[in-house]
């Protein structure tokens, strides 16, 4: 295995992948705001004609272009008012009365692609159009409740999150007051299978019901089944032993090495029986705050690409059998992208090394 993989290589790669950076409820027609994506600077705005993702840089004085204003079809720069329609193109310079079409043709800016479904903002800082989001079609049925929560920052790597959206040991610990009420320690057993595309994990959720704690429908026992669609596009299948069914999804957008901001949601089922909609999100909001502490307490920040530089692959418990599928299958995933971006040509989104 090759051991020396750059840490720097996930954040090029990530760079084809769709990031969601908003939701979509959180950017209003007319309104933009600044975002950092994989170490990136960038704004989005909602103009009268659309989304407009770019670099957060004016191309006249360098200012953030995030402290703009939305005019109708445009983004007006807060410095001195150019103005930049939803192509990036640059069509209005107001201290010049006639711009020249060759000033307007280089002051356009750099532009990202994006797209918006799930409630979510998606952005892909580099054009690539075989890498598609994952089809979730429970998000879109209208007979589901579907409900995008507000994301949550995490001060630490968007990888030491994924490892515990994984993990089925915590529950009785470090959610000892929410879902780990009832929760066995006791590993269960998991039937892992590999994909192309990520892995998929099935095993019973671990939960006792005794004479002192009789856990409530989202504490007690149910099948899970985990499918991660690399690189960080994360569900957890929840069925319960009347039929009803929720599904949750978690995706830690890196925003820096050590920092990432989770976007997650959840769809019930119709018809579930059990709390309403609004008290499963603040109950998921609960658990999601436990996670928090641990993820931005463990230390490196991130957990290194080798395992024998200590993150993962030594003193394992069976346990941590998923987390270290996922590591395993993201070393892949890193490997396999790095080989498909070298053969190809750089015009045809070959990779520039
Ligand atoms: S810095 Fe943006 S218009 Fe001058
Ligand atoms: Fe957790």
């Amino acid at each position: 295995m090759d051991t020396n993989l750059s840490e720097e290589l996930p954040f090029i790669l990530l760079k084809r992948e769709w990031q969601p950076v908003a939701i979509s409820r959180e950017l209003k027609q007319g309104e933009v705001k600044g975002f950092v994506l994989l170490g990136v600077e960038i704004f989005i705005a909602r103009l009268s004609t659309g989304l407009l993702a770019a670099e957060d840089i004016c191309p006249h004085k360098g200012i953030k272009l995030s402290l703009g204003a939305v005019c109708n079809d445009y983004l007006q720069c807060a410095y001195h008012g150019w103005q930049f329609d939803q192509e990036g193109d640059c069509i209005n310079i107001p201290s010049l009365i006639n711009p020249p079409p060759n000033k307007l043709k280089m002051s356009r800016l750099k532009k990202y692609e994006i797209q918006e479904r799930y409630g979510m903002i998606w952005v892909q800082l580099e054009k690539d159009g075989s890498n598609k989001l994952p089809d979730i079609p429970e998000f879109e049925d209208p007979d589901w409740t579907y409900m995008a929560a507000n994301p949550t920052v995490f001060k630490s790597g968007f990888r030491r999150e994924i490892e515990n959206y994984l993990d089925m040991t915590h529950f009785a610990f470090a959610h000892g007051s929410t879902l780990g009420k009832a929760a066995s320690p006791v590993v269960p057993k998991m039937d892992i299978r590999i994909f192309d595309d990520g892995f998929q994990m099935n095993a019973p959720f671990p939960s006792l019901a005794t004479p002192d704690e009789q856990p409530g429908k989202l504490q007690e026992a149910h099948m899970r089944q985990q499918r991660c669609y690399l690189p960080n596009f994360t569900t957890i299948r929840q069925t319960f032993h009347d039929g009803d069914m929720r599904l949750l999804v978690h995706i830690p957008t890196p925003n820096t090495r050590e920092e990432c901001t989770v976007f997650w949601a959840i769809a019930i089922s119709p018809g579930f029986k059990g709390p309403a909609p609004e008290d499963q999100m603040s109950f998921a909001v609960k658990v999601l705050d436990e996670d928090r502490i641990m993820c931005e307490n463990q230390s490196p920040k991130e957990i290194p690409l080798a395992p024998s530089k200590g993150g993962w692959g030594v003193l394992v418990s069976p346990g941590d059998l998923l987390a270290n599928t996922f590591q395993k299958c993201f070393r892949q995933y890193l490997l396999d992208r790095l080989s498909l971006y070298k053969e190809k040509d750089p015009s045809e989104g070959g990779y520039p090394v």
